[in-house]
């Protein structure tokens, strides 16, 4: 664009046509009827009518920020070459560019940030080798390790069919059926299921990927985001209502803000790394996503640090267009053989296709910062055609002795696990549901214990006694003071007629909920 056509601030519509009237639409006589041939009008007004996409299954609401990741170049005090050759992490202070999309998990797009839910955080990574998507949460765990049952939990997390209400009997109906979420309960309902902001948590990748080195070898490893800059900062529920009485943005805000004013947010990425293999000394299966591994025993390895810089420039394009999604990986990263990463991968590039488009990694936030080129073709709103500048255009096929792609010379031997097992349906052995949530309940501070018995008395009262029941039976697996202190809150909750069982109740306890007031 040369200086004279910037300085152009002429509105035209998307033909190129000027446009000297915005303001009245073409009509017999100045009050009407109106022509159809009105090309301006119905123009604006049918792409205003087109301007929503479907939103996020999950993870609707959400914020995003542009910055850059910078290698150590070392794992430890060992080169990270012994572990993997991913390029980006080689080199001690190379940079990648990152897009970042934090964000809530339950309601939609407009929901108060201050809600009781996980937090997603989500980094792509624009490497030399293509794009990397790191699509994690705060919370180090998660509520199920069967993919099967996701979309059941987020059925009975998410409002109810018929009232259009969260019901957190409905919540519990599912968990007290569910024994693996024990410890992500425990997690939740304390002071860490509510993030002060964006800024001031954590972030993990929960599932267990691969390193893989030159030689084709591999350990397990799992990532942490560490804030570096910024505290990390929770609040009570009784601190989340007062900020959601005046604000329901303010995580977005405080975000924008920040980086705005020049405070910009930085943490340290950090694995753990263990051995590829079934671990039988361990009392949990190294690949289930509701057990952490102890950082004691496995030490956070700092391997680079993120600073997120720069706003984006328009919220629709970058943030909701954004599309992450655990398949995408670089050479020297794998998967493991964690059943909840195997289903996730399937699932955020199918719904991609439906929420965005066929052609979603056309669009710059999702397309590589690199060398890009498919023999792809066509599809709803296809604008470019991938191809290498030196390809024959007629040949969108591989392979080809005509000028068309080549494949690409590996960079490494390739990472191939050996199997010998039966095809079946079945539990892992290991399911140990309750000893770590005890351990967390055990090392929580006694403010945030306090919190947690409170904040779960609160949304279980409402509850069928049966629910009650089974979820003080899990408490008390997990630690007998925790189940006792449960149960107790709420027999007293009954004692002082709080305790409500019709339907309709249960509904309006829910909505006070909602709305930020307590209902005991
Ligand atoms: C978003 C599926 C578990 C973190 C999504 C989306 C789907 C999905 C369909 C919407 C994606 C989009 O529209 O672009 C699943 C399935 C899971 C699962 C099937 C388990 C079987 C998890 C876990 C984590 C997680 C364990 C945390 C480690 C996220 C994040 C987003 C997201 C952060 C938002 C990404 C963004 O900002 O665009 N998930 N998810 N999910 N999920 Fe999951």
């Amino acid at each position: 664009m040369d200086k004279e056509q910037s300085q152009d601030m002429t509105l035209t519509n998307r033909q190129g046509h000027p446009i000297s009237d915005n303001q009245n639409i073409r009509t017999i006589g100045s009050s009407g009827p109106s022509t159809l041939e009105n090309y301006h009008y119905i123009e604006k007004i049918s792409h205003f009518d087109r301007e929503r996409i479907p939103e996020r299954v999950v993870h609707a609401r959400g914020a995003g920020a542009h910055g850059y990741f910078e290698a150590y170049g070392k794992v430890g005090n060992e080169p990270v070459s012994t572990y993997t050759r991913a390029k980006l992490f080689q080199e001690q202070g190379k940079r990648t560019p990152v897009f970042v999309r934090f964000s809530t998990v339950v309601h939609g797009g407009h929901s108060p940030e201050t809600l009781r839910d996980p937090r997603g955080f989500a980094t792509k990574f624009y490497t030399e080798d293509g794009n990397w998507d790191l699509v994690g949460n705060n919370l180090k765990i998660f509520f199920i390790r069967d993919p099967l049952k996701f979309p059941d939990m987020v059925h009975a997390f998410k409002p109810d069919p018929v009232t259009n209400l969260q019901n957190p009997e409905r919540m519990f109906d599912f968990v007290s059926n569910s024994p693996e979420a024990t410890h992500m309960i425990t997690f939740l309902f304390s002071p860490w299921g509510i993030p002060a902001n964006y800024r001031q948590m954590q972030g993990s990748g929960v599932n267990t990927y691969k390193w893989v080195n030159k030689e084709g070898a591999a350990v397990l490893v799992k990532y942490h985001w560490e804030p570096i800059r910024q505290a990390i900062k929770n609040l009570t529920q009784q601190e989340a209502e007062a900020i959601q009485a005046k604000n329901t943005s303010h995580a977005t805000q405080d975000l924008y803000e920040a980086i705005a004013g020049g405070d910009y947010p930085e943490w340290e990425l950090c694995v753990q790394i263990i051995s590829d293999d079934e671990h039988p000394e361990l009392d949990f299966d190294p690949l289930d996503p509701t057990k952490l591994w102890d950082h004691e025993q496995f030490p956070f390895l700092p391997v680079g640090k993120m600073v997120l810089n720069q706003n984006p420039e328009n919220y629709f394009a970058e943030v909701e267009q954004a599309a992450f999604g655990t398949g995408v990986l670089v050479d020297g990263l794998d998967f493991s053989d964690d059943k909840l990463l195997q289903g996730r991968t399937f699932s955020y590039s199918d719904t991609q296709r439906h929420r965005v488009g066929t052609n979603y990694l056309q669009l710059p936030i999702n397309a590589p910062k690199t060398h890009v080129a498919t023999n792809q073709r066509d599809g709803q709103m296809a604008f470019v055609v991938d191809r290498a500048p030196g390809q024959n255009p007629h040949v969108n096929y591989e392979p080809s002795s005509l000028g068309g792609l080549q494949e690409a010379v590996p960079s490494g031997k390739e990472h191939q696990p050996a199997y010998n097992a039966k095809l079946v349906r079945e539990k892992i052995s290991r399911t140990n549901d309750f000893k770590q949530a005890g351990d967390t309940y055990r090392k929580f501070e006694d403010w945030e214990r306090d919190e947690l018995i409170a904040n779960l008395v609160d949304a279980l009262k409402i509850s069928d006694p049966i629910i009650q029941k089974k979820m003080i039976e899990h408490f008390t697996m997990a630690d007998p003071d925790y189940g006792r202190r449960v149960a107790e809150g709420l027999a007293q909750a009954q004692v002082d007629g709080k305790h409500i069982s019709s339907d309709s109740a249960r509904a309006g306890a829910s909505l006070a909920d909602q709305s930020g007031q307590r209902t005991d």
